[in-house]
């Protein structure tokens, strides 16, 4: 009984081991059809910068959001904000307020991190994994895009 099964077993290991090597093979992709651009990359040497963000924190107007739950965008600029590192995150500055959750911010005022972001929200103990903001809250900018989205939100 145990004999074919180690055989099979024996088979299956091989073709596993062989098979990474051929499709490392197949996968090699031409440089001009990297992407959407018809041309290469390096024709471009003076790309469009993009930039980031609009004015100051207190000064934009909040963005709409996609769909209920959804990370609000960052409407004001993070130039001087980033990157965000262990000992140093200058959105918790103003953004963590928990006294503030649940009563109306006054316009131009900090929005506070809701109560999801805390492992105490009582206490404003943040949750470590929230700590790296902008993996969620990204900022905006204006810009041509290749292809359009067909996103529409939710009714
Ligand atoms: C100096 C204070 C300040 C700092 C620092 C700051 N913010 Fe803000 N933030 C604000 C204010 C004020 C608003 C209100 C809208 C506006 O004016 O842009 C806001 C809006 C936002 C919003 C939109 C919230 C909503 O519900 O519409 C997000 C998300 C946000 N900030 C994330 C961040 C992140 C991430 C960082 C760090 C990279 C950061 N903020 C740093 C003050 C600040
Ligand atoms: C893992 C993803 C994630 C990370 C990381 C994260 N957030 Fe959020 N944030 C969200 C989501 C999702 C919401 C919307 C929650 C909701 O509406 O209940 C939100 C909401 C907010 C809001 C809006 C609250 C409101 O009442 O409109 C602010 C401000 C905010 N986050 C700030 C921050 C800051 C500052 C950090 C970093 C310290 C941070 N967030 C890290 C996902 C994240």
């Amino acid at each position: 009984m145990s004999k074919p099964v180690s055989k099979f077993l024996l088979l299956s290991t091989v073709l596993a081991l062989s098979l990474p090597a051929f499709a490392v093979q197949d996968q090699t992709i031409p440089e001009d059809s990297l992407g959407l651009s018809k041309t290469s990359v390096y024709d471009d040497t003076d790309p469009v910068v993009v930039n980031y963000g609009g004015g100051d924190p207190g000064t934009n107007k909040r963005a709409v959001r996609s769909y209920s739950s959804a990370p609000p965008m960052i409407t004001h600029t993070i130039t001087d904000m980033v990157p965000i590192t262990r000992d140093s995150n200058l959105c918790k500055d103003c953004h963590v307020q928990p006294d503030l959750i649940g009563h109306k911010v006054a316009k131009g005022m900090a929005i506070p991190a809701p109560a999801s972001h805390y492992v105490d929200a009582k206490k404003g103990d943040l949750y470590m994994g929230r700590w790296n903001c902008i993996a969620c809250h990204r900022p905006q900018a204006e810009v041509d895009v290749l292809v359009k989205s067909t996103f529409r939100k939710a009714k």
